[in-house]
């Protein structure tokens, strides 16, 4: 076995919506790449891994065909190409959606709108699957770039594309009616991957999960008179209960717990209410559950 059998090789988008994602999700797993370089493809320096530059479009076939082990990739994109690939995971960023969006001024009167109507994409397997299974018969126009401009220069009466903040339409005057399909980051692998690298890929997947536990979480610490207490605990979520320490000054505690960033605003009123002081909200690198 030469050394190139124990490096996992990792495709991933060289520049745009995925990339700086993806590397900070790889820095935060402990890989370490060199990226003033940039070269096409780059090994890790403390990690059994070589990361690949692409375009997105080419991820899934680079894994699929096995010149990448794995690959971080688009859902969107996964989908679009076909391309046979264990999908091993979900991984949370680069959130958007697939919609059909059509000009600001027109009377959006439900999905029949499209019947006879030419719709401008990038994504045309995903368009067409879905325009057959809603019984739409409409023309589908692929173009690779800047599918956001067809409608205004005639090229086409509406488009399929991916919206994340909305910004794209805005600016283009157009508007989203139906959103087909929501999309994010996926973490994708060759269906033939040798035994030699299934341990690294499971070590790679722990430490991916430990990354993701820890994000929209926080550690939060505070003080509690010993009156407050069970008052204050009482509002605290999660179904193990806090680390609750008497503090050198006595009555007075020091309670820990772990809140999901979403609700850290109204809880944080609540524990103020109950007696809480100095509340410290500090982010949580790791979290191996
Ligand atoms: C997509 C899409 C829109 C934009 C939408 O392009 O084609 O142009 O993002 O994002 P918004 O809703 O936040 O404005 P992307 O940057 O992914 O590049 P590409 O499709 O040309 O690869
Ligand atoms: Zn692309």
């Amino acid at each position: 076995m030469d050394n190139r059998d124990r490096l996992l090789r990792i495709a991933v988008q060289s520049k745009g919506r995925l990339h700086e994602d993806t590397m900070s999700l790889l820095r935060e797993t402990g890989i370490r790449v060199d990226e003033g370089k940039r070269t096409l493809l780059e090994k890790a320096r403390n990690f059994p891994v070589e990361v690949l530059y692409l375009r997105d479009d080419d991820i899934p076939q680079c894994v699929a065909n096995g010149v990448a082990d794995l690959g971080i990739v688009g859902s969107n994109e996964f989908e679009e190409r076909g391309e046979e690939a264990s999908v091993l995971r979900p991984l949370g960023f680069s959130k958007c959606r697939l919609s059909l969006a059509i000009p600001r001024s027109e009377d959006y009167t439900g999905l029949a709108w499209f019947n006879g109507r030419k719709i401008a994409t990038s994504y045309p397997a995903i368009l067409r699957r879905f325009l057959s299974e809603s019984g739409i018969r409409a023309e589908v126009h692929v173009i690779t770039g800047s599918v956001e401009v067809s409608p205004g220069i005639g090229l086409s009466d509406a488009i399929f594309d991916i919206v994340s903040s909305g910004s794209t339409l805005v600016t283009n005057n157009l508007r989203e009616v139906e959103a087909v399909m929501e999309c994010e980051a996926i973490l994708i692998a060759n269906k033939h991957i040798g035994q030699d690298k299934r341990a690294l890929i499971d070590e790679l997947l722990f430490r991916i999960e430990a990354v993701m536990n820890a994000q929209d979480k926080k550690y939060v610490l505070m003080n509690v008179p010993s009156e407050s207490l069970d008052a204050v605990v009482s509002v605290l979520p999660g179904a193990k209960s806090p680390t609750v320490m008497p503090l050198a000054t006595k009555g007075w505690n020091s309670v820990h717990t772990v809140i999901e960033e979403k609700s850290l605003w109204g809880i944080i009123g609540k524990l103020k209410e109950r007696g809480a002081q100095g509340i410290l909200v500090v982010p949580i690198e790791k979290m191996i559950l």
